[in-house]
């Protein structure tokens, strides 16, 4: 299987214009035992353009199971702060759109380790989460969650709504911009939803990614960058009216979209603001993301330039988060073990591997307490206030973080 190429826009078969080449990319969530020479994967990543509808996407995809399977090592849990911002989702769903119904039903497209769906299993709401991944969804079992391991897609979501009835919420963190086969999964949430349901999901606003120049935040697994106007035009594309939109700070910038059955409910205001704020700003202009990718490219030689300096005045850098944004940035500048000697990274299934492409030695946290680097490059940006915090003693002691977004600073 490799990664298939296609000029077609994933939503609507418009033409895709080619904004931004990343170059030779390995999987970004492929953490890899040091021993181990067989081959690894390759793609060439890219994102671009639909020209017809303005979607911003990748221009190739690589199949869903060599990125979902038993041993995906990502793990929602694992930062303190989203396991907040789950629980506190939870519970507003919980005590406004399942309010008040008979018996409500809420299912979730990706629940991982069942961050957000332990809240619902505690309150005793019916609930299913979708979760391929079966490391990861055995974890969520283990916090009394209901999960299925299918992939949701048509055919999956209309078994669950023979069996379990319609849903009253579906709901999706991080993974409907994973997944390209989009006409297939709101053809499922159109079958399983009931009629005064909704929708919604959050993740990475291109608004964000333009203004910080968050380019990590295209990988693999990140097939689409939504924006309110192209997930406007695919919701109404396949029968649905996008109702709401949250802006969210999580995760480096994301909004929440909130779709309902076309005329089931008004639009809130907030859908028209955001609407014309892009419009104001360009956000899916063809301008913005060229001026986009310039600012890439210098980010490149600003880091790689830096990180060569301090190797030349003999000063150690580690890396901190073994993200799979990282991969993107450590493949496309070109950051070996050379510059970065090792990433500390909390989470167990990635710890004594190496990093994805880089092949950057990941190591615990106590790992870096015992061997502080001069620098700490903090690949998990957008858990800065987390980890800073948590993290006090590196600085106090004189270690010096470094950052690449929005720009190349050390802080
Ligand atoms: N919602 C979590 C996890 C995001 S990672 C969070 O926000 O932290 C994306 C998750 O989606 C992975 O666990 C992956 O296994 C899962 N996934 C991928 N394709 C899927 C599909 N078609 N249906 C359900 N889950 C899917
Ligand atoms: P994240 O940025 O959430 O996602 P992605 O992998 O999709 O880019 O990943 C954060 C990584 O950083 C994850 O591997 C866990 C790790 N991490 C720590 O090591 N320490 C911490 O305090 C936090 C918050 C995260
Ligand atoms: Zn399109």
């Amino acid at each position: 299987m490799t990664a298939q190429a296609r000029g077609r826009c994933r939503i609507c078969g418009g033409g895709v214009e080619e904004v931004l080449d990343l170059g030779r990319q390995p999987l970004s969530d492929a953490f890899r035992r040091p021993d181990d020479t067989g081959p690894e994967f390759f793609h060439r990543l890219a994102a671009g353009r639909c020209r017809a509808c303005t979607m911003v996407q990748l221009t190739s995809e690589v199949p869903r199971e060599r990125m979902f399977h038993q041993g995906y090592p990502y793990r929602s849990s694992g930062s303190a702060v989203m396991r907040e911002h789950f629980a506190r989702t939870a519970l507003g769903y919980a005590e406004t759109e399942l309010a008040g119904r008979d018996a409500p039903f809420f299912v979730e497209i990706g629940c991982n380790d069942g961050a957000l769906l332990r809240t619902m299993a505690g309150a005793g709401v019916r609930h299913l989460g979708f979760e391929p991944s079966g490391g990861v969804a055995a974890v969520a079992r283990g916090h009394g969650v209901n999960v299925s391991t299918d992939f949701f897609e048509e055919a999956t979501a209309a078994a669950v709504r023979e069996s379990h009835g319609p849903a009253d919420v579906i709901y999706a963190a991080n993974t409907i911009c994973h997944l390209p086969y989009m006409e297939s999964v709101l053809r499922g949430v159109a079958a399983l939803l009931a009629p005064d349901g909704v929708f919604a999901f959050e993740d990475p606003y291109l608004g964000d990614i333009l203004q910080k120049t968050s380019f990590d935040q295209i990988y693999d697994e990140h097939f689409f960058l939504f924006c309110a106007r192209s997930v406007r035009s695919m919701a109404e594309r396949f029968g649905f009216e996008l109702v709401g939109v949250e802006r969210l700070p999580v995760h480096g910038g994301e909004v929440r979209y909130t779709l309902a059955k076309a005329g089931a409910r008004r639009p809130a205001a907030a859908v028209r603001r955001l609407l014309d704020w892009e419009d104001e700003q360009g956000v899916a202009d063809p301008e913005a993301l060229a001026a986009f990718a310039s600012a890439v490219a210098d980010i490149r030689s600003d880091l790689i330039d830096l990180l060569r300096m301090l190797r030349a005045a003999g000063k150690s850098v580690a890396g901190y988060g073994a993200t799979a944004k990282s991969a993107t940035v450590t493949n496309y500048c070109g950051i070996g073990p050379d510059l970065v000697s090792y990433v500390c990274d909390t989470t167990p299934a990635k710890q004594d591997r190496v990093t994805p492409g880089a092949h950057i030695p990941v190591r615990s946290p106590e790992f870096f307490a015992e061997n502080r680097p001069d620098y700490a490059l903090l690949f998990a940006w957008n858990h800065a206030d987390e980890i800073l915090a948590k993290e006090r003693e590196f600085r106090e002691a004189g270690g010096k973080w470094i950052t690449y977004v929005p720009e190349v600073r050390v802080l």
